[in-house]
């Protein structure tokens, strides 16, 4: 099928079915972010992802699945912790790394002897995988070390001279990354990405003793680079308690900024400064901040100032990816 002749966007399951069982990349909705999808079982599929993504082979794929019994098929031992959290936790945004099975090629990750597997709880996705019977590899559908998408216009904006289908699932729900948790031992489950679901999640499926800090991962995470999620702008992080200080010595400086807060700032705001007000609610955070970080791009901004969002919830991994796109 040459899609280069059609309607790039469709919320045709069968279409985009179709097109990935025929080798082509295709944009999915996920309840995180949208994925750049290809038929997990085909090598060619998977090389283009990479091509098209800009992404260095040695960063590996998440390996999206329609069930848990489909991704075990993936990997070569499940742990019990592995087992509790997919249980408690799939379909949804965590994705759990464990040593891979010959169903994997070493080219999904990236020569590394663990996969990352998450069943995703999307509708349409869903259909999609239950539809095709095989498993997907999707990085999230934005170029490499850039900020994700979380509808399908971000996807159409990232990629304009690709004839990429693109189904359309409407507006992500949570908005960020899934969690991914390393859990090939039981005794020392790690977190190398936070999400939605939070240590504390984790810890009342496990309990605390076998949760290890996230420092010092053995295992190459591509969103754990330092400089990821980066918007053109820059991004500079304040605190509620900074921002007073900081519209009063840029109130002169008239750099176009987007000013993302929770509450009016208490000083008047300096021109060219454009104010956007966030909900307190983390979650609704989440949902909005990967489209602002767009939208000030698209309207020349040289700065998002963001006051940093608190610690509850899905809060902590927003601060991740905000400090990761402030460096
Ligand atoms: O929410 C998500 O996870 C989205 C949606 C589309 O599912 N996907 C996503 O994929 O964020 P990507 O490729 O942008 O990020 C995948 C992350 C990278 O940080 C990668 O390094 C890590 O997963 N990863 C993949 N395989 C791994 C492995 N075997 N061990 C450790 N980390 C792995
Ligand atoms: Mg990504």
């Amino acid at each position: 099928m040459d899609i280069s002749s059609k309607r790039l966007i469709t919320r045709s399951v069968r279409e985009a079915a179709q097109a990935l069982l025929a080798g082509q990349l295709v944009a999915i909705p996920t309840e995180t972010v949208y994925g750049l999808a290809a038929d997990a079982t085909n090598p060619k599929a998977v090389a283009s992802v990479f091509a098209l993504k800009g992404r260095p082979a040695d960063h590996p794929l998440i390996v999206h699945c329609s069930s848990a019994a489909q991704a075990w098929q993936c990997v070569q031992v499940v742990t019990p912790a592995a087992r509790r959290l997919a249980d408690a936790f799939w379909p949804g945004p965590l994705t759990l790394v464990l040593p891979r099975s010959a169903a994997i090629s070493p080219a999904i990750t990236g020569g590394q002897a663990s996969v990352a597997i998450r069943v995703p709880d999307h509708p349409l996705t869903c259909q999609l995988l239950a539809e095709i019977e095989r498993p997907l590899v999707a990085p999230s559908a934005n170029l490499f070390g850039r900020v994700s998408p979380t509808n399908a216009a971000h996807v159409q904006d990232e990629f304009p001279d690709t004839p990429l289908l693109i189904l359309d699932g409407g507006p992500c729900d949570v908005g960020i990354e899934s969690t991914i948790v390393d859990c090939r031992s039981d005794a020392s489950v790690r977190i190398l990405r936070p999400g939605k679901i939070t240590q504390q999640h984790l810890i009342e499926e496990l309990g605390a003793g076998c949760l290890e800090a996230a420092a010092g991962t053995p295992v190459r995470v591509s969103g754990a680079l330092p400089a990821h999620y980066a918007p053109q702008a820059q991004v500079i992080l304040l605190a509620a308690s900074e921002l007073g200080s900081w519209c009063e010595s840029h109130a002169r400086a008239a750099l176009p900024t987007l000013l993302i807060t929770t509450a009016p700032p208490p000083r008047e705001i300096p021109a060219g400064i454009n104010w956007y007000s966030v909900s307190t609610d983390t979650s609704q955070f989440a949902r909005e901040m990967y489209a602002l970080f767009r939208r000030a791009d698209r309207e020349s901004c040289q700065r998002i100032v963001v006051e940093l969002p608190s610690v509850e919830g899905i809060g902590l991994a927003l601060r991740d990816r905000l400090q990761r796109a402030a460096k």
